[in-house]
């Protein structure tokens, strides 16, 4: 027996073997439902959202800024990095253990790829979907050598176990490993090179505190201002060779919902309209025609953001109504109304998160041209508000 450190096989490998993104594995669950069956942003794959279609894998990877000067945006998380990366080097050391978090599509992945190069060493990349076992994790620890970034994505989706294996490797550099069971159980323990752990999450709740604590460095990624995602609109047609006129980049931008990915996205699908309808050039009239065509709203919504909003609007007067109640009526898992579609809609204060559930606002119940309801979920009554559709939130 080997409590679960058998298969000592890269995982980045396995995954790699089974070629499927969508039908990895999912992390083992030993806490409970707190981690869900896949990653939500796969399975988002509409125009608007942020979540990585293989074909926007490949997209993002032409389009990756290489280094902190060509990374346009989060500015404080790129000037606290490039002095950190700068003392670690002069102290000829690997750079502390690195956690960026936030919603996806943000930049999480080409800012690990941009500090990995930036102190010269490797970046190993893998996600905690699959890393399943103890030797699956040995397995990636064991192959890093001195220096190397390993780059856990979607680190949150590991179990705690595995969690508290990678902190005490975090924190030591050394494995302790269990082999055998009961009486005949001995321990070895392995010395692994120094390296430093790069972390991102769109669930930063969902790691335990003593993961959090290992990491010297936690960044978090906000939505982009219109102008940096403009910048980034211009940048990637530049490098793609398409032309787009200076208001049509901004209004690709304005409808991006504060996410790269989503800009660049849109930015692609505008191309195809332009080849076959507008001659190739991206004017301003071709970007908004082409836009409205892929049903994306002046605020960036797509079809389920407004499904969302208005489920809460009709049928539970606005709210507040439990994301499980939510989750329910639409047919969408949780975690991809949690993690995709909830965080903007906050964002832009189109949603309400209360104790008692999330609730519409006024400027989302304008924007979708109906009235605030007022009873009977908002009105107070002497016995409190009634919110019947609502649930403790968790
Ligand atoms: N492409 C995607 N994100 C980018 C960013 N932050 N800067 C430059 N190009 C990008």
């Amino acid at each position: 027996m080997t409590d679960g450190w058998e298969d000592f096989e890269s995982p980045a490998k396995r995954g790699r073997a089974r070629g499927d993104r969508s039908r990895r594995a999912p992390a083992r669950d030993a806490a409970g439902s707190r981690r869900g069956p896949e990653d939500p942003s796969e399975r988002a794959g509409r125009t608007v959202q942020p979540g990585t279609a293989d074909e926007d894998g490949q997209f993002d990877v032409t389009l990756r800024p290489r280094s902190l000067d060509e990374y346009i945006g989060q500015q404080q998380v790129k000037e606290n990095l490039a002095v950190f990366i700068e003392a670690a080097r002069r102290r000829r050391e690997p750079l502390d253990h690195v956690l960026l978090y936030g919603p996806p599509g943000l930049g999480k992945t080409t800012l690990a790829h941009i500090i990995a190069r930036e102190q010269g060493s490797t970046l190993k990349p893998t996600s905690g979907p699959l890393i399943e076992k103890a030797g699956d994790l040995a397995a990636l620890l064991t192959n890093l050598e001195e220096g190397d970034s390993l780059f856990i994505d979607e680190i949150h989706r590991m179990s705690p176990q595995l969690e508290e294996i990678l902190y005490s490797a975090m924190e030591d550099f050394r494995l302790d490993i269990i082999i055998g069971q009961g009486p005949s159980a001995r321990s070895i323990r392995i010395e692994i090179p120094r390296f430093t752990l790069i972390g991102a999450s769109t669930r930063i709740g969902l790691l335990t505190a003593p993961l959090r604590d290992r990491f010297g460095i936690v960044h978090h990624l906000g939505f982009y201002p219109e102008s940096d995602l403009s910048l980034i609109v211009h940048r990637s047609a530049r490098l793609l060779g398409i032309e787009v006129t200076g208001t049509a980049g901004a209004e690709i931008a304005r409808r991006s919902r504060g996410t790269p990915r989503v800009a660049n996205r849109l930015l692609r699908r505008v191309r195809d309209f332009a080849e076959v309808m507008g001659g190739g050039r991206v004017t301003d009239a071709l970007a908004s025609d082409s836009l409205e065509r892929l049903n994306v709203d002046k605020f960036g919504l797509d079809e389920t953001d407004r499904r969302i909003l208005l489920l809460i609007i009709e049928k539970f007067d606005g709210g507040p109504v439990g994301i499980n109640t939510i989750s329910a009526a639409l047919g969408e898992e949780r975690d991809t109304i949690e993690e995709i579609y909830e965080p903007y809609l906050l964002q832009i204060g189109f949603l309400d998160r209360t104790p008692r559930g999330r609730k519409v606002t006024r400027r989302a119940c304008s924007h979708l041209g109906r009235d605030l309801p007022l009873e009977p979920g908002r009105q107070g009554t002497i016995f409190g508000n009634d919110g019947g559709a609502s649930e403790p939130e968790g």
